[in-house]
């Protein structure tokens, strides 16, 4: 039986850290990490790098602290290390959006679309995809594929049309969406920007395109990163996951960094499976070494050939 007991005078961060050199193990964070689980990864980063540092890490242990769909991309690229996740039921509404069984009775009806997926998917649809992409790297991707070639992009319409608009690129797109993304209010960001009129709007492409058309930067959560560090504004609007903010913060203290508010009066912009995880359960998964991500030999075999294209065919980020 597993022993769930945690005491409350655990130092969770040291002790995290003695059983990382102890397994020999290696912590990649998503930036909507809980800012505590941040700070003791050994890697920060978007989908993309830290798809890259599954892939180079010497470690025997990979504890992924961000989704399902990642830490199974980890063990997709790396099939003979242990991948361990926090939480098992930190999901993604995308991933939930764009089940297998239809993806493929859909791409069957279009068999001459190449089927280019977003990283949020399932390890299922990823071996029913043709190429990967992050949305670092899904421009350069599409801007790649030959003009007669007609593409079926999956499942974020509103990255997709965020590409088409960005590449001239006509699509098919899956009808699928973030409900994080989603949740922005343009109104209360109107608002924001009445009051803070200097401050610069900066949106994650997730965003539906009546926020998009007000922001003026779009970019993956690393680009968002990159800009503000080489941006000389000081204040910005946020739009996307407020975890974000964390590495602002460090990044460019001397900036303002306004999270952007949903809609109702609730905390719908934090993504409620990334909060899933914390330092109890890190701790937890790395002392018990579960939960543990599985895959059959056949869906890694077929996932890996699109994330390797996409590895492939993107400039480092
Ligand atoms: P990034 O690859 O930009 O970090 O996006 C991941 C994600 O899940 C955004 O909601
Ligand atoms: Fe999925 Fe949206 Fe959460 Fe990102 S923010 S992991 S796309 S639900």
């Amino acid at each position: 039986m597993l022993d769930l007991r945690v005491s409350s005078e655990i130092d969770y961060a040291s002790e995290i850290k003695r059983l990382k050199k102890e397994n020999n193990a290696v912590i990649l964070a998503h930036f909507y990490q809980e800012s505590e689980i941040q700070d003791i990864a050994d890697v920060v980063g978007d989908s993309l790098e830290l798809s890259r540092k599954a892939k180079s890490t010497n470690a025997d242990v990979i504890v992924f602290a961000g989704v399902h769909f990642m830490a199974e991309t980890a063990k997709i690229l790396n099939p003979d290390k242990l991948v361990l996740l926090p939480d098992l039921t930190a999901g993604c509404s995308l991933a939930d959006s764009c089940p297998a069984l239809i993806f493929k009775a859909f791409h069957e009806l279009h068999p001459d679309h190449l089927a280019i997926t977003y990283i949020n998917c399932s390890a299922e649809v990823k071996a029913l995809s043709d190429i990967i992409c992050t949305s670092s790297n899904a421009e350069n991707i599409i801007r790649r594929i030959p003009e007669n070639q007609p593409i079926l992009f999956s499942p974020d319409k509103n990255l997709g049309n965020y590409l088409i608009k960005k590449t001239g690129r006509k699509m098919l797109l899956w009808d699928g969406s973030c409900i994080v993304h989603e949740t922005f209010s343009e109104r209360k960001i109107i608002e924001l920007k009445v009051q803070h009129p200097e401050a610069k709007i900066i949106a994650h492409p997730e965003c539906e395109e009546t926020i998009l058309r007000h922001a003026d930067f779009i970019g993956s959560t690393s680009k968002l990163l990159r800009y503000i560090a080489e941006d000389n504004a000081k204040n910005y609007i946020v739009v996307t996951e407020p975890g974000i903010l964390h590495q602002m913060r460090k990044l460019a203290p001397w900036k303002n960094f306004i999270a952007a508010p949903p809609e109702a009066n609730c905390s719908c912009n934090e993504c409620p499976y990334m909060k899933l995880n914390t330092l109890e359960k890190l701790y937890l998964c790395m002392r018990d070494k579960t939960p543990q991500i599985n895959l059959s030999k056949e869906i890694i075999t077929k996932a890996l050939r699109p994330i390797e294209r996409m590895l492939q065919m993107s400039s480092p980020a």
